[in-house]
């Protein structure tokens, strides 16, 4: 993965799109990602989020976890902004290997259908390659179609459905589809 960071301060890195501002996350932040997160659909696809999810999971993600990874070179998390307020959460993760850097998007259900997850996948993956990566991934359980359909939208293409990759929360294991975007598509 050459993916050229030598002139990026990831701790401020802001990435921009026609409507939206993908920056780093801020104390202020906490409440608005509680609230997102107690959303099922969220809490479906997300195994990562603990449920129930707490304002103290919140804050730990927003002050702790997400600072941590930009502080720690291993990934651009996001807040995902329109007109001032918090409408998702994302990020492009610098530890995948040969895949290239993963990313990944939540839009908060008061925000959905309006272009916004296809708009920050988008951008994530124009900054990545941007900066030299030759390829950007993302995997999306086989039964999620709208985050499908998401990545279809910012321009990734599906390239084969990976056996047994993610793990739910209670321990069982699903399919997922690799989607892939190049530089040159
Ligand atoms: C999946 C998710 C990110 C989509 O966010 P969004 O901002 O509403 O998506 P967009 O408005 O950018 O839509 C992009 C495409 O997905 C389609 N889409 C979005 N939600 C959909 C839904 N519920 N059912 C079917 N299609 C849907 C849109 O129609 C659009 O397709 P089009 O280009 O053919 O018109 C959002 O529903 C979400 O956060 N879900 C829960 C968490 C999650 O699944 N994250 C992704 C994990 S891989």
């Amino acid at each position: 993965m050459t993916l050229d960071l030598s002139a990026v301060d990831l701790r401020t890195e802001v990435v921009g799109t026609e409507r939206l501002v993908l920056r780093p996350f801020r104390p202020a932040d906490v409440d608005a990602v509680h609230r997102a997160s107690q959303d099922p659909e969220t809490q479906r696809w997300i195994s990562g989020i603990t449920v129930p999810y707490t304002r103290e999971d919140a804050r730990t993600f927003v002050e702790d976890v997400a600072t941590r990874e930009r502080e720690d070179r291993l990934g651009l998390s996001v807040a995902i902004e329109a007109g001032g307020e918090l409408v998702g959460t994302g990020g492009l993760y610098l530890r995948g290997g040969r895949l290239g850097p993963e990313i990944g998007y939540t839009i908060a259900p008061w925000a959905r259908r309006q272009g916004y997850a296809a708009e920050a996948a988008h951008g994530l993956a124009d900054w990545g390659l941007g900066l030299g990566a030759p390829r950007v991934h993302l995997f999306v359980d086989v039964r999620n179609t709208a985050s499908q359909a998401t990545a279809v939208r910012a321009g990734f293409t599906a390239e084969g459905t990976v056996r047994a990759c993610l793990e739910y929360r209670d321990g069982s294991r699903g399919d997922a589809v690799l989607f892939g975007r190049l530089a040159g598509d």
